[in-house]
């Protein structure tokens, strides 16, 4: 039921115990954790009333950031990941109108007031325009909205208002969660419901909208996570499984500060990757015609499959896919295809844009390596992990970051830094999470000498490495808690109050 704005602040302020209990329920009994929630929500709600009055009926819906512990850019390819929904996220404030508009704003100025029709399929703003993952959730709904009796044409519209505490651009899946708590606010805003592990998927085509081709990792841990889990994502079929975070570790993430913006060359960058990846797909598949079978995507190239075991695909890789970068003309001629064909089949992303491939050429091998192999560190971390071998684990984070840095080429001298500082001070694993190119580092550590990392990344990282390399970076820190804090694994998007 929704609850009137003004009840609602009352119920907050006065620190009601279903309020309070609903809290916990998300983010755990430590008392201060308990009480940032709480004046978040205050926060939230005196906007609210500031912008629609007291009088409105309200919703309050949730969608959390993530860290990926292993298994980075696996998920395009159909290969496993292992993520955690961390207690850093988006909170909307919903109400319902009555003439068919959805009004939206954000308790952050930076980000402009907009609106649009609530019954017609929704137009993009420019690349970058904060409204586009708002309009990227509601894509979703419109395109598959039918197959669960969801009708747009019969919406009435709604006021919208965000508040968000995840740093953005920094590989910890803000876009993501505001794509997902939009959808759930404008499904509950009009009285309407997707199951979480559908809604997940949809929501993961729905943001190539925004223009990353990416997998569906961040919206599935962001709906589907649970407290002191990660969530092992298959997808190849789509399947998940929580696996328990052992109550001995922590896990801390801390933001190079270097900027991961997915919108301008990591956009390139990133759909180069899973370019590259696809014409792996197409080279194996010359390879794998003699014996009668094709794969669609990486995740098929492994043993359940193809009958054959890990190093018979090894073998039949390296014959298949030549070492060192190759050229759109090189794969072509190999394909058997004209130049062009290659460009217009393979390198065509969904917004129908042809990516151009770089002037050296296209890094098919190295990215077909890290690919198989990080799939495979997966399933050994989630093993690991469920039997409570924390070093284990570890091992698998620092090998997953030099496949990330090496063949992946995705990482930088900073998130490198932020990992060798970690592995110093003694950390079980580091390495770099989300796509890479600057953004966050997650690392693991025994409980116990949590402090002691986050002191060595403000001595050896932020007040040495950083002041020297990047001297505005370091002054533009306000606050450490900001940049550098141990996460609690919270559970999954849905509404709050
Ligand atoms: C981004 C994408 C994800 C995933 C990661 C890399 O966060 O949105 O789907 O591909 O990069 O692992």
């Amino acid at each position: 039921m929704a609850t009137k704005a003004r009840n609602l602040l009352e119920s907050l302020n006065s620190a009601e115990a279903s309020a309070i209990e609903r809290i916990q329920a998300v983010y755990g009994d430590d008392r201060q954790e308990r009480e940032i929630q709480l004046n978040r929500l205050r926060y939230l709600v005196e906007k609210f009333i500031e912008h629609f009055g007291p009088d409105e009926f309200l919703e309050i819906y949730r969608a959390p950031g993530r860290v990926n512990l292993i298994g980075e850019h696996t998920d395009y390819n159909g290969l496993p990941v292992m993520p955690i929904a961390i207690n850093r996220d988006f909170l909307c404030a919903a109400s319902p109108r009555a003439d068919g508009v959805v009004h939206v704003f954000n308790t952050d100025r930076q980000f402009p007031d907009f609106m649009f029709p609530a019954t017609e399929f929704p137009k993009p703003s420019e690349i970058g325009n904060w409204s586009n993952y708002v309009k990227a959730g509601f894509q979703g709904i419109c395109e598959d909205g039918p197959r669960f009796d969801i009708d747009i044409k019969q919406f009435k519209g709604c006021n919208l208002l965000f508040d968000g505490n995840i740093p953005s651009s920094a590989g910890l899946s803000s876009s993501s969660a505001l794509v997902v708590v939009s959808a759930l606010a404008l499904l509950g805003a009009h009285g309407k419901q997707i199951a979480k592990h559908e809604l997940a998927q949809i929501l993961a085509r729905a943001e190539h909208f925004v223009g990353t081709q990416g997998g569906g990792m961040d919206q599935t841990v962001s709906l589907l996570g649970e407290k002191d889990h990660a969530l092992k994502i298959d997808f190849n079929p789509f399947g998940y499984s929580h696996v328990p975070i052992p109550p001995e570790v922590r896990v801390v993430v801390a933001n190079s500060l270097v900027t991961a913006a997915k919108t301008g060359d990591a956009r390139f960058a990133y759909n180069c990757r899973v370019v590259e990846c696809r014409t792996a797909v197409a080279l194996l598949n010359r390879g794998l015609a003699e014996r009668g079978k094709v794969i669609r995507m990486l995740g098929d190239f492994v043993p359940a499959e193809l009958g054959l075991d890990e190093k018979q695909l090894d073998m039949l890789a390296e014959k298949a896919i030549p070492k060192g970068p190759l050229t759109a003309a090189e794969i072509a001629r190999r394909l058997n295809l004209p130049r062009e064909e290659f460009l217009n089949v393979y390198c065509r992303l969904r917004t129908g844009e042809i990516l151009q491939p770089p002037q050296k050429g296209l890094e098919v091998w190295k990215r077909y390596r890290h690919v198989i192999s990080e799939g495979r560190r997966v399933e050994m971390a989630a093993r690991a992990l469920q039997s409570g071998d924390v070093e284990k684990v570890g091992k698998l984070m620092v090998a997953s970051h030099f496949s990330c840095r090496d063949d992946y080429e995705i990482s930088c001298e900073t998130l490198d830094a932020l990992v060798e500082t970690a592995r110093d001070a003694g950390a079980l694993g580091s390495r770099l999470t989300g796509a890479g190119f600057g953004g966050c580092t997650v690392s693991m550590v025994r409980k116990e000498q949590t402090e002691e990392l986050i002191n060595k990344f403000k001595a050896n990282y932020y007040d040495d490495f950083l002041a020297c390399k990047e001297p505005e970076l370091r002054k533009s820190i306000e606050n450490f808690e900001q940049v550098v804090f141990s996460v609690q694994p919270v559970e999954g998007a849905d509404r709050l109050l």
